[in-house]
């Protein structure tokens, strides 16, 4: 399916309204360039999930862990691989131990730079560029 956003807003709603395709152990990867909308995304899938932190871009942390208690999913964890220089650096941190949590949701931003050691079941998502404001999201 491909979808046209015309603002971060569109973008948000979007991320809200996948959640309701996505079930506890999902894994689903974001590729798209630096300024994509892949954190806004990731924002708006939190919001749909019921998060009540602010979702911040881990982009220096590489790996953060959110508590849900209003869903099935009971986990939502947001992975930037923005700043990893090797996959093997993720498995080191433990972060793959979330691909196998039943009641999470994993979800991974530039994850076409670990894709050698993420799981086959893995669902993606593309985000490209369209203008300054339009957004092509794809899944
Ligand atoms: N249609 C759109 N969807 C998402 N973001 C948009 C859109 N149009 C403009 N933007 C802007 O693009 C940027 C996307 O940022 P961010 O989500 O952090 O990107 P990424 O995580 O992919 O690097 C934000 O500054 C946002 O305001
Ligand atoms: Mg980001």
């Amino acid at each position: 399916m491909k979808i046209i956003t015309n603002s971060e807003k569109e973008t948000f709603e979007l991320g809200k309204k996948f959640v309701k395709k996505i079930k506890p152990g999902d894994i689903i990867g974001l590729i798209g360039d630096l300024g994509a909308g892949k954190t806004i995304f990731v924002k708006g899938m939190a919001d749909g999930l019921g998060v009540k932190q602010n979702i911040n871009s881990p982009t220096f942390v590489i790996m953060k862990i959110y508590k849900i208690n209003t869903s099935q999913i009971k986990q939502f964890c947001h992975i930037d691989t923005y700043r990893l220089k090797h996959a093997q650096d993720l498995i080191n941190i433990g972060a793959d131990e979330y691909f196998n949590q039943p009641h999470a949701v994993t979800i991974i931003e530039w994850a076409d730079k670990i894709l050698n050691i993420l799981p086959k079941k893995t669902k993606f998502i593309k985000i490209k560029h369209k203008s300054e404001s339009q957004r092509m999201v794809e899944y």
